[in-house]
């Protein structure tokens, strides 16, 4: 989606849990240090719900937020969608769940399945059905509470991951103002990378499957990294170039948060100055969906970003799913 803009940002919420688990209280859980999680991640704490608290209970939040800071009352919600993969149930959709809480009485909603992807996944589909008309106020939320699926015996894991859900409400662009560029992409080739093996149809949740413990997260970290670095840089020069914009053109960059390490080396390709690069993962984590609108939130109500800014967005997470957006907010 390249162009003029059709859809654009009317306000943005957020919502973390209150309970931090800082490196020291992982110290205590597995074979690890402050020292060795700060090096190689960037992360000190990550924010963690109470253990049976949905994922629905963060989105509503999230949502009723960026309603406010839009000044959109529920009701005149037509669409809702949720990019999360651990939602509170396989089904209803959680996007069913917000639309009930918020009074979204008229509104269509769904979830989207694209991993750390899944914000701007469904940015750019809320962007393109209201490019097409039917609908003229959308949330769009992306979120996860991956604490419910960590093992939290695995240090390779159990260190990156917090919990977290950011919304953003949309509506028909005033020409100037929107999403200017999306770039959407995956690759199932390297599924096998990043999964969770357990609780689909592939492996259901039986004593067994849960012994072995096929419910939590999967991941070889190492070629993750590699290709988190190719993909991202790949998306951002993408949407720069289909827009005919450089970095130079942007107020801010907000790169998914899930290692320092990752974010520092996407930038080495684009030089951006650490002004202009928001950086929030020593805070939270790896929200995974929620990284990225948990992010603009916070880059909205600091200040950072005005009516105006050119905000690039650039994501990599399980799939592979990789995608990009500029928005002028
Ligand atoms: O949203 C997208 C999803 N995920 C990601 O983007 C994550 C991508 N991957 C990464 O961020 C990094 O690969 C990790 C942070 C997961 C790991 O960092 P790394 O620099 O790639 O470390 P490594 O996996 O190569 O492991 C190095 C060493 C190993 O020990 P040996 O084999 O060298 O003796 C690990 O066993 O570090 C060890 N290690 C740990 N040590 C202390 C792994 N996890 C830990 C830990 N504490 N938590």
């Amino acid at each position: 989606m390249n162009g003029k803009p059709h859809a654009m940002v009317l306000g943005t919420g957020r919502a973390v849990p209150d309970k931090v688990l800082t490196n020291a209280d992982l110290e205590k859980m597995v074979k690890t240090s402050d020292r060795w999680i700060t090096e190689r991640t960037g992360i000190k704490e990550r924010r963690v719900v109470e253990p049976g608290t949905p994922l629905s209970e963060l989105a509503t939040e999230a949502a009723l937020a960026a309603l406010e800071n839009a000044g959109v009352a529920g009701e005149e919600i037509d669409l809702v969608i949720v990019g999360t993969v651990t939602g509170d149930m396989k089904f209803p959709a959680t996007a069913c769940l917000v639309q009930e809480r918020i009074g979204a009485k008229s509104a269509v909603g769904f979830d989207l399945s694209a991993a750390c992807s899944g914000f701007l996944y469904g940015l750019q589909v809320a962007g393109s059905l209201i490019a097409q008309g039917g609908y003229r106020r959308a949330l769009v939320i992306g979120g996860d509470v991956l604490t419910s699926m960590v093992d939290w015996d695995d240090r390779d894991t159990c260190v990156l991951f917090g919990d977290g859900a950011g919304a953003v409400v949309l509506g028909p662009s005033d020409g100037e103002r929107g999403i200017l560029g999306t770039y959407l992409k995956s690759d199932g080739k390297y599924s096998h990378l990043l999964c969770n093996p357990g609780c689909g149809s592939l492996n259901p949740p039986t004593p067994e499957n849960v012994r072995d413990k096929l419910h939590t997260i999967r991941m070889e970290g190492r070629e993750v990294f590699r290709h988190a670095v190719v993909s991202m840089v790949d998306a951002l020069k993408t949407v720069l170039d289909e827009a005919g914009m450089t970095v130079d053109d942007l107020d801010l960059l907000i790169p998914h948060q899930a290692n320092l390490r990752i974010i520092e080396a996407v930038n080495k390709r684009f030089r951006v100055p650490a002004e202009k690069l928001f950086v929030n993962v020593e805070q939270y984590g790896n929200t995974s969906a929620g990284s990225i609108p948990i992010a603009l939130a916070e880059a909205c109500q600091s200040g950072r970003v005005e009516k105006g800014s050119l905000v690039g967005m650039v994501t990599f997470g399980a799939g592979f799913t990789w995608a990009s957006a500029l928005i002028r907010l």
